[in-house]
C-alpha cells in the first residue's frame, strides 16, 4: 500500500511508520516544517493548506495529529490548542481523502470519547459519549472525519486507551518515580486506566489498513480492563519496586488541574469489541504482558 501519515514524528506515529515500511509499505509522511527527505511532503494544517498532489495515489491516510493532551496545565488557550490541532487537521484530511479518491481513512481519537462518568459499567463502541471537556474533545474530533465516511472512504476511528512505551506517553513519565521506589496509587484507585501496548496499537492500525471489513470507532485497548490500583501493582511487579504510596485525589487536583479529573481521577471501562470481533489477536492481552514487555526487569 501507500499509506500518507500525519502526526508521523510522534510516539505512535515513530513506531507506526517503522511498522509499515518493515511490512514493505510505501510511507509518506507530512510534515508542518520544510521537507527534508524524499519521503516527506509540507503541509500547514493550521491554515487548512494541503497540496492536493499529496494524496495523489495513495492507499490510505493515517492521522495521528494533535498537540499533547496531559503536556501542559489546561487553561483557556491551551484547551482551544488542544481542540485545533485535531478537528482542523482532521477536518482538512477527510475533505482531501474523499477528493483524491483514497480507500482508507484511519483517524486518530480516544477512549475517553466515553468520558470518566461510565463507573463499572463495560463500555463498547455503541455507547454513548460521556461529558466533559475531553468526551466533547473527541465527539467532535469524530465528527471532522465524517465527510470521508460520507464520501465513501472506510473511515476507522482510533478509540485509544493510555498507550504502553517507556520512552514516552504516561508510562514514560511515571516509569522513573516507580523505578526510584516512589510508585503509588492514585486517589482511591478504583477508577479504570484504559491501557494498550503500543505494539498492539501498531499492530491493531495495521490491521485495521488490511482489513476491509473494519470502520466506523474502534476501541484500541487491551482486552482485561484494571484499576488504577491494580496498574500501580502491576507496574511494581514489572520493576520489581515497592508501591507504598497514595496521591490524594486533591494534590492531584491542585497539581495537575482539571486534566485530573477528566485523565487520571476518572476512566472508562472499555472492550475491544470491534478489534475481537474482527479476528485481531492481541500480543499482549493483560497489563502484566504489557509491562512486562515494555519496562520489565528480569
Ligand atoms: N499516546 C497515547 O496514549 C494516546 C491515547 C489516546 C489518543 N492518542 C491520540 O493519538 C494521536 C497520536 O498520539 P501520540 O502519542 O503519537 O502523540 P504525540 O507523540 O504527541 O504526537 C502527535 C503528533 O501530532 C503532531 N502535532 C503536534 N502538535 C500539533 C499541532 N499543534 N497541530 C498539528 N499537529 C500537531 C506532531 O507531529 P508532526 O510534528 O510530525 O506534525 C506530533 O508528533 C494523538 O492525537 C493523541 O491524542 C494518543
Amino acid at each position: 500500500m501507500k499509506v500518507v501519515v500525519a502526526g508521523s514524528s510522534g510516539l505512535i506515529g515513530t513506531a507506526l511508520v517503522a511498522a509499515l515500511r518493515r511490512d514493505g509499505h510505501e510511507v509518506t509522511r507530512l510534515v508542518r516544517r520544510p521537507a527534508n527527505a524524499r519521503d516527506e511532503f509540507r503541509w500547514d494544517p493550521a491554515r487548512a493548506d494541503l497540496d492536493e498532489r499529496a494524496l495523489r495515489g495513495a492507499d490510505a491516510v493515517v492521522n495521528l495529529c494533535g498537540a499533547g493532551i496531559g503536556r501542559r496545565r489546561w487553561n483557556g488557550s491551551y484547551k482551544q490548542e488542544l481542540r485545533d490541532s485535531r478537528i482542523v487537521p482532521t477536518d482538512v484530511l477527510a475533505s482531501a481523502a474523499a477528493a483524491a479518491g483514497v480507500r482508507t481513512l484511519v483517524n486518530a481519537s480516544g477512549v475517553h470519547y466515553y468520558g470518566g462518568d461510565s463507573g463499572d459499567r463495560i463500555v463498547t463502541e455503541t455507547s454513548p459519549a460521556g461529558t466533559g471537556f475531553l468526551a466533547g474533545l473527541c465527539r467532535d474530533w469524530e465528527a471532522a472525519a465524517q465527510p470521508a465516511a460520507d464520501a465513501g472512504v472506510r473511515t476507522i476511528l482510533l478509540r485509544s486507551a493510555v498507550v504502553l512505551a517507556r520512552h514516552g506517553g504516561m508510562l514514560g513519565m511515571l516509569y522513573p518515580l516507580y523505578f526510584l521506589g516512589l510508585g503509588g496509587r492514585l486517589g482511591s484507585g478504583r477508577q479504570y486506566v484504559p491501557w494498550i501496548s503500543l505494539d498492539d496499537e501498531v499492530g491493531a492500525i495495521l490491521f485495521a489498513l488490511t482489513d476491509d471489513a473494519l470502520s466506523g470507532p474502534v476501541n484500541m485497548v487491551g482486552p482485561a480492563p484494571v484499576t488504577n490500583a491494580e496498574f500501580t501493582r502491576a507496574l511494581g511487579r514489572a520493576l520489581h519496586r515497592p508501591t507504598p504510596l497514595m496521591v490524594p485525589a486533591f494534590a492531584l487536583r491542585v497539581t495537575v488541574g482539571e486534566f485530573a479529573d477528566e485523565g487520571i481521577l476518572h476512566g472508562p471501562r472499555a472492550i475491544p469489541t470491534a478489534l475481537e470481533d474482527a479476528g485481531y489477536s492481541f500480543r499482549h492481552p493483560t497489563i502484566g504482558a504489557a509491562l512486562a514487555a515494555t519496562v520489565g526487569r528480569s
